[in-house]
């Protein structure tokens, strides 16, 4: 477990002079899964903008010391059907960071947020060739739902 920091309440300032440092997170993290990402600096920057600004205190940033290693980006006001629930649509952790407990603190803190909020369930989609990050769901108590196309739905009930 390497020794980091949380922050979950970054203003729009902040939040912009970190998308270099984020995007960089992001292609390194995906270098190897190319058919579930964007690849272009100005993609992944909007995509960014579009998940911090549907909840600002959603978007989750580890940092060691002053330098980010993983983000988690969150909606917990996401709609399926008549339910809300919380949605994470991004988690990325630096390759050189990866194994040492931070995807973990990350989604730990993630679910305390959705309780918060008074969600009962928080989901995500995971590409079906990803199996690294899959088993690391399942072993952090989120179960397979369904599959539509090459994503897989991953639900953890947190009113058990
Ligand atoms: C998936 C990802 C976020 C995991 O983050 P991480 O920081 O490496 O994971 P952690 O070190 O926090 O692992 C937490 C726990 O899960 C376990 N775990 C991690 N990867 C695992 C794997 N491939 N298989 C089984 N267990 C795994 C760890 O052993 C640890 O268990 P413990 O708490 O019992 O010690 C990271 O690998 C990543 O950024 N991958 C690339 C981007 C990606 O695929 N994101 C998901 C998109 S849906």
């Amino acid at each position: 477990m390497v020794e980091v920091t949380i922050e979950k309440n970054l203003s729009y300032c902040q939040f912009k002079e970190l998308i270099p440092d984020l995007v960089s997170i992001y292609q390194r993290a995906y270098e190897n899964l190319p058919e579930y990402r964007d690849d272009s600096y100005c993609k992944i920057a909007a995509y960014f903008s579009w998940l911090w600004k549907g909840d600002p205190e959603g978007f989750l940033v580890v940092f060691e010391g002053n330098k980010p290693v993983g983000l988690l980006g969150m909606h917990t006001n996401w709609r399926e059907g008549k339910e809300y629930l919380a949605e994470i649509h991004e988690l990325v952790v630096d390759p050189q960071f990866q194994g040492r407990g931070v995807g973990k603190k990350l989604i730990e803190e993630a679910i305390q947020i959705a309780l918060s909020r008074g969600r009962k369930k928080i989901e995500l989609w995971v590409g079906e060739k990803n199996r690294k990050a899959q088993e690391f769901y399942l072993h952090n108590g989120f179960q397979e739902k369904e599959q539509r196309g090459i994503w897989i739905r991953m639900i953890e009930e947190l009113d058990l």
